[in-house]
Parts: C-alpha cells; sequence; structure tokens
C-alpha cells in the first residue's frame, strides 16, 4: 500500500448538527470526530493522509491532530476545503503528490473499520473506484413530488453508499475536472466516476459504518465509543 493515500474531507460546517463549530471538530468521546478516522487509517497501513478543513482552521487543525503525523510515515497534510464536499476532495488531491491509489473519507464517519479502507484499495485491482456500501435493509419506494409512489424497487439490488470510497489516482483527477456545477450536484465521488463512464464496483460495509449527520446521530456515536 506504499502507493496510497488518504484524503479526508473534513470541512463541511456541520449546519444539521448545529454544534456551533465545524463537524470534524466537534468532540466525541473526548476527541475532535475526525481523529478517530485518522487512527483507522493509520492502522490499515495508508502512509500518507490529507485532510481539508475548513477555510481558516489550519492551525486549529495542526493543533488538534498534529500528533497523528507520527502515525503517517509519508505524512499528514492540512489543506484548506471549499464551498462543497468535492471541491474539498479536489484541493486535498492537489496535495497527494504521486500517490497511485487514493481512499476518500468523510470525517463524520468515525466508526469505519481500518479492514474497509485496505478492502476498497485492494478492490482497484479490478476497477476504476470501490466503494463501502451497506445493503438495503428497508423497502425502497420511487415517489413524486405528490407523494404518489411510482415504483418499488428491487432491494436486492439496492445499496447504501458510503465512505471509504477507493480510485485509481488518474481516474480521480479526470472525475474531478468536471465543472462547479455537476461538482456541486454531487453528493459523491464514485458518482462522478459513474458519469464519466468508469467502472465502480461496492464493497460490503455495515451500517454501524455511519454518518453523524444529527444531533441524534452524535448521541449515538458518543454512546458506542464510551
Ligand atoms: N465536507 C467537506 N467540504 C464541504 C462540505 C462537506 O469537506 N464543503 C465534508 C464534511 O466535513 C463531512 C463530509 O464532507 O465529513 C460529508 O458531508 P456532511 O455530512 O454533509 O457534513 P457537513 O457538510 O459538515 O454537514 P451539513 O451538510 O449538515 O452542513
Ligand atoms: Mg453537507
Amino acid at each position: 500500500m506504499s502507493h496510497a493515500a488518504a484524503i479526508v474531507v473534513a470541512a463541511g460546517s456541520g449546519t444539521r448538527l448545529g454544534a456551533g463549530r465545524p463537524k470534524a471538530f466537534v468532540a466525541l468521546a473526548g476527541r475532535p470526530m475526525v481523529a478517530w478516522s485518522l487512527d483507522a487509517i493509520a492502522a490499515a497501513g495508508v502512509p500518507r493522509a490529507i485532510v481539508a478543513v475548513p477555510p481558516g482552521h489550519g492551525a486549529v487543525a495542526e493543533e488538534a491532530l498534529g500528533a497523528a503525523a507520527g502515525d503517517f510515515p509519508l505524512g499528514l497534510a492540512f489543506v484548506e476545503g471549499g464551498a462543497v464536499r468535492s471541491a474539498s476532495v479536489r484541493n486535498a488531491l492537489a496535495a497527494a503528490g504521486d500517490a497511485e491509489c487514493l481512499v476518500v473519507h468523510d470525517a463524520a464517519r468515525p466508526f469505519a473499520p481500518p479492514e474497509l479502507f485496505a478492502a476498497t484499495l485492494e478492490a482497484l485491482a479490478d476497477a476504476d473506484a470501490a466503494i463501502a456500501a451497506a445493503r438495503a435493509t428497508d423497502t425502497i419506494k420511487e415517489a413524486g413530488a405528490d407523494g404518489i409512489v411510482v415504483r418499488t424497487l428491487d432491494r436486492e439490488r439496492l445499496w447504501a453508499i458510503q465512505t471509504p470510497q477507493a480510485f485509481r489516482a488518474a481516474v480521480l483527477h479526470r472525475a474531478l475536472e468536471a465543472g462547479a456545477d455537476v461538482l456541486a450536484q454531487a453528493t459523491d465521488d464514485a458518482w462522478l466516476v459513474e458519469r464519466t463512464g468508469g467502472t465502480v464496483c461496492v464493497v460490503e460495509s455495515s451500517p454501524a459504518n455511519f454518518k453523524v449527520t444529527t444531533p441524534h446521530d452524535l448521541r449515538v456515536a458518543d454512546s458506542l465509543l464510551c
């Protein structure tokens, strides 16, 4: 894995959490939320990590997370994030050096285990991108704006998409060349690869790798870690 680097997107404001500071730096079981992801990435043996932080938070990040630099033989860097998630990924990618594979992860998913980072990177042997995903457990229906159900989808083929998401470096570079309007639409990076014709495969994960979005999620996350 010496040719891999991790990109951790931590530049969001955390509006839905409403904690009064950027979500990635909110305390989770006594540590900044993003610190849990950095632990897992280092434990997976990824030698370099680039963290996209909110504009003006470089010094805060260095202070809160700088000690983790010792866990990354090829370095831990902080860059300024962008206005939308994919712009944050793009800014971090510019600091990724010559890594052949990138694994992108949301700071808001503190429960991704080291094995999941390794599994997505390994799956790049057979695809341009490999993304963590949990099998759908609810029945999913499509409804119109009027609330009337249009169809019921085949649950066997549905996946709830998470991060980490691993990419061949050239593929991610090309995907992120999209215009600002396209980047703003992207809720994950794999979609940017799909729309340019790349092969994306799912790597089965667990619903335990949930995203901390609301105050309820933070309470659940805290209780799982304390
Ligand atoms: N993110 C980012 N840069 C942005 C927006 C989001 O790096 N401009 C990151 C967040 O820090 C988070 C991940 O993308 O780790 C997933 O986004 P989300 O859960 O939506 O986090 P926020 O955008 O911070 O939350 P909200 O949408 O409630 O404001
Ligand atoms: Mg957001």
